[in-house]
């Protein structure tokens, strides 16, 4: 499928989609979320793909929805055709998603980051929930997983006043897992995905699942998870290969059977 709003390559198993309304500082319009879950779609259907890095340009990771988008809708609108639902294609991704944030991540743009496993942020990265300074609020997600990332107060006093935090702060804050240069941000980001994608994908898909299922359950519950999707591991012929692998001195070579 040819896209308007993204470009789609893959580099080995990596899948690499770029947010590309480079006069819109990537905001994110209706067109732009349906190719974008289109092409996590198709990502997820090839085998052939281990891990996936969402990116957009050097000034813009996005800078929001598209607020012109959004302008005229009134609330009836707003609820039964309920725009948002699409954009939680990103969220129920089953392989993993590296997002490579360079420059502005705001609103909607800071959510779809948040959905993301792994959040790479370049130095020229500003995260915010700018959404009040609208008259209105985070609606894809931010004003919950901003809030399980750093906290209660920090969020609050993002999502309240619609201040931005600049790379250094969302690392030292736990929103983002480290900061590299933005030449290298590309760089980096293909590597750790380069770096998962060589991975057995059922460890990497069910660890994928159990960490987030931190975020939904119980202690107790989210233990008793992981032991299932562990002992489940043994019935792979990945683990007989990567332990194999080990006592025998050699790297390991993954069949994901
Ligand atoms: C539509 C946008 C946009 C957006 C930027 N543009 N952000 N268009 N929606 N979210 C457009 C501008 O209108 C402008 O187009 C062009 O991109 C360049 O932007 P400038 O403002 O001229 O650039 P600059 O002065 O460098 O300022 C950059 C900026 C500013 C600080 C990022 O653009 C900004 O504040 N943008 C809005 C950020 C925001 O409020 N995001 C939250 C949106 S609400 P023209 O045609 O004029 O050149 C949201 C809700 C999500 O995300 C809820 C879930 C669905």
């Amino acid at each position: 499928m040819a896209y308007d709003n993204i470009l789609v390559e893959t580099n080995g198993r990596v899948g690499v989609i770029t947010l590309n309304r480079p006069k819109a500082l990537n905001a994110l319009n209706a067109a732009l979320i349906g190719e974008l879950g289109h092409a996590l779609d198709a990502f997820e259907a090839d085998a052939g793909i281990g891990a996936i890095v969402l990116t957009g340009s050097e000034r813009a990771f996005a800078a929001g929805a598209d607020i012109k988008e959004m302008q005229p809708l009134l609330f009836p609108a707003t609820y039964t055709e309920d725009f948002i639902t699409s954009w939680e294609r990103l969220s129920r991704c089953r392989k993993p998603v590296i997002a490579a944030v360079a420059g502005y991540a705001l609103g909607g743009g800071c959510e779809i980051a948040m959905m993301c496993d792994i959040i790479l942020a370049a130095d020229n990265a500003r995260f915010g929930q700018p959404e009040i300074q609208l008259g209105i609020m985070p609606g894809a997600g931010g004003s919950q997983r901003l809030t399980r990332a750093i906290g209660k107060a920090k969020a609050m006093e993002m999502c309240l006043t619609g201040r931005t935090l600049t790379a250094e702060e969302a690392d030292r804050y736990g929103l983002v897992s480290r900061v590299v240069p933005l030449a290298e941000l590309r760089d980096e980001a293909m590597k750790v995905a380069g770096t998962i994608a060589d991975l057995s994908l059922a460890s990497v898909m069910m660890t994928k699942e159990s960490v987030n299922r931190a975020f939904e359950t119980t202690l107790a519950e989210g233990i008793r998870f992981e032991r299932r999707l562990f002992q489940a591991l043994f019935a792979t012929a990945d683990q007989k290969e990567g332990m194999s692998a080990f006592t025998e001195k050699r790297g390991p070579s993954f069949t994901n059977a």
